[in-house]
């Protein structure tokens, strides 16, 4: 028989992974390890940033080999919450506890287990937790959830608890409710908001569950959120969302309504490092068992002391985040370097140097780091240490780099009176500073410098080392850059090509590009016929011939997804974006526009005419074609 484990502040994280598996173990749940932080079939996003990411094509309906009722605590990373670090919330590596329903249970058992889990095993007061609800949105059809907050009363007064429902919870504030209705804060999927949403990608509506830490922590008098009416998702830091139960059910349309899947799904995810957190009675989840190790070995390193002041503060996290994150990525296969997840990886280990210089911290110091990481995660994830070795070689080699770069690299910041894009995109390619680096630096001397400058600066290098490549061979052969930046158009016109021809179903799976051939997957249920073949071919270099000019722009988000932009990769971009088209004109008559980063020919008449030459199947529902340049004699 297991040992009961203990309640309250004396759990480890070990043991609240472990109570949280078993719980849903009881209910019927089938247990699945972690996922890796890559994902392994889903080239649409970097990173695995949530619980449900490996899941996917369960919840659009392929069957899964263990049932319906899956559970885990899933690593995560999210990327975009890098600069969000330096709170006492917000890290980019966690681990996610989920739970999910493949077409079984739904909002009743759900929310009834959530409850009790927290409730009874963990015993959390019930006193202390609220709940919210989705209003609804008539534009894409979905109706108010009034199921939710139903079952929620029912649940608190089971436990003797009070709980009145409050409409438009944003504006009207807390009312003495328990249970809030929001807006599209309260719908979920991996891209956001409704609208924001690509086709094909499953959502829901959503009911939080958030954790009280009391007005008498008086955050409100203390912060910017003083003058507003709080709410339980106002941020202000009061309430902690502990745990998000999506009713996973719609699926967004290439015509932008939305349809109920063929299975009603439920998908939880709750914040272990929270968790941790509200049973350590500490809003700071730095401070548990999660993080101390590592802040500890920080004090050691730098002398100082966590807790002793907001600056200090805010570099223990980021360091303390930044080193843990990249650690398991690296574990996880992902190292630093300038290309994709390795440029994250980067990012975040520069980020973690820097701020240690901060709190004097100047011998190398982040493979020490990665020692405690090690430590801390032995029982959960023992690869970590099975890697640590080669994981703190790479880390050593890329300190040592940085350290020559940052020097020279700060030198070079104090000599310009003026930081610019011209400026960030001079240290990126001369010294390796990643963008954000020096758009920091910058913001602590009151300087803006934005994305579209420094993209600005970026595509006019690349537009002159391509004129400056054709230059030098004129009338030669090709060289390879040449060869796969053609090859990178056409694999925009490809997708355009497949998109008309077989139907906007079609999305972009993955491509691979050599100075050879350009292998491209994407989304269709049955294997191309000849005609489709080669109607496709022609339509490429019916393009081709048309000589159909190439335009980039820098773009608000949401303007260019409005303005029909194709978004591949749905959760990497930042709120300004490049939009690459393809047409005479790129307001009204084009025939692709995708967000990508190039680099690209100016026009397509630069591409040599092409030929489809394989087409195979790359996995269920997935197709792979094949394309080269046609031979010339
Ligand atoms: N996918 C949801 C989230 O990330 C719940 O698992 O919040």
């Amino acid at each position: 028989m297991k040992k009961p484990l203990p309640k309250g502040k004396s759990m480890t994280p070990n043991q609240l992974r472990q109570k949280y598996l078993d719980f849903f173990e009881k209910q019927g749940h089938a247990i699945v390890p972690s996922a890796a932080l890559v994902p392994e079939n889903d080239p649409t996003t970097l990173f695995t940033g949530s619980g449900m990411q490996p899941m996917i094509q369960y919840l659009l309906g392929e069957e899964h080999p263990k049932g319906t009722r899956i559970a885990d605590s899933q690593k995560c990373f999210r990327s975009q919450d890098i600069e969000e670090v330096g709170d006492n919330r917000h890290t980019t590596f966690f681990e996610m506890l989920g739970n999910w329903s493949l077409g079984d249970y739904f909002k009743e058992e759900q929310l009834g287990w959530f409850f009790a889990f927290l409730t009874e095993e963990l015993g959390i007061d019930p006193q202390k937790l609220y709940v919210t609800a989705y209003e609804g949105n008539e534009a894409i059809g979905v109706p108010k959830d009034t199921e939710t907050p139903e079952i929620w009363k029912k649940l608190f007064a089971s436990v003797g608890t009070s709980a009145e429902v409050i409409d438009d919870a944003a504006k009207n504030g807390l009312q003495g409710g328990r249970i809030f209705y929001y807006g599209d804060g309260n719908w979920w999927s991996r891209a956001g908001a409704p609208s924001t949403m690509p086709a094909g990608e499953p959502g829901g509506p959503d009911s939080e569950v958030f954790y009280d830490f009391g007005a008498e922590k008086k955050l409100h008098e203390n912060n910017e959120f003083k003058d507003v009416p709080c709410h339980v998702n106002c941020d202000c830091g009061r309430f902690l969302e502990i745990g998000n139960s999506v009713f996973m059910q719609y699926q967004k349309q290439p015509d932008g309504t939305f349809t109920e899947l063929a299975q009603k799904n439920v998908d939880f995810g709750g914040g272990f490092e929270r968790i941790l957190a509200v049973l350590g009675n500490t809003q700071d989840v730095f401070e548990t068992g999660l993080f101390t190790p590592i802040i500890s070995q920080i004090e050691t390193l730098s002398g100082k002391k966590y807790g002793s002041d907001s600056e200090t503060n805010r570099s223990f996290r980021v360091i303390a985040d930044h080193i843990k994150a990249a650690t398991m990525l690296a574990t996880d296969g992902v190292y630093p370097s300038n290309k994709e997840q390795g440029y994250f990886s980067r990012r975040l280990l520069r980020r973690a140097i820097r701020f240690g210089k901060m709190i004097g911290i100047e011998k190398p110091f982040i493979a020490d780091v990665a020692t405690a990481v090690a430590q801390m995660y032995e029982e959960a994830y023992p690869q970590v240490t099975e890697n640590l070795v080669r994981i703190q070689a790479a880390f050593k080699a890329e300190e040592q780099k940085f350290q020559k770069a940052l020097a020279t690299g700060l030198r070079e910041i104090e000599k310009v009176t003026e930081i610019t894009g011209e400026t960030a995109f001079y240290l990126y390619e001369t010294y390796g500073f990643p963008f954000e680096l020096t758009q920091e630096i910058a913001a602590e001397k009151g300087i803006t410098i934005s994305v579209a400058s420094f993209q600005a600066a970026k595509t006019a290098h690349a537009d002159a080392s391509r004129q400056a490549s054709s230059a030098k061979f004129k009338g030669g052969l090709a060289d390879h850059s040449e060869k796969t930046t053609q090859y990178h158009t056409a694999t925009h016109l490809l997708h355009a090509a497949l998109r008309k021809i077989l139907g906007e179903h079609v999305q972009q799976k993955g491509s691979n590009i050599t100075e050879k051939r350009l292998r491209f997957d994407f989304s269709h249920p049955a294997a191309l016929t000849t005609e489709e073949k080669t109607a496709v071919e022609a339509q490429v270099n019916e393009w081709i011939a048309a000589d159909l000019p190439m335009t980039v722009k820098i773009m608000d988000k949401e303007e260019a997804l409005k303005s029909g932009a194709i978004a591949f990769f749905i959760e990497k971009y930042p709120d300004e974006v490049t939009v690459y088209t393809i047409g005479n004109d790129p307001e009204t008559d084009w025939i692709s526009k995708e967000f990508c980063g190039g680099p690209h020919v100016n026009s397509t008449g630069e591409i040599s005419p092409i030929e489809l030459f394989k087409e195979q199947s790359a996995s269920a529902g997935v197709r792979r074609v094949y394309l080269r340049s046609k031979p010339t004699n």
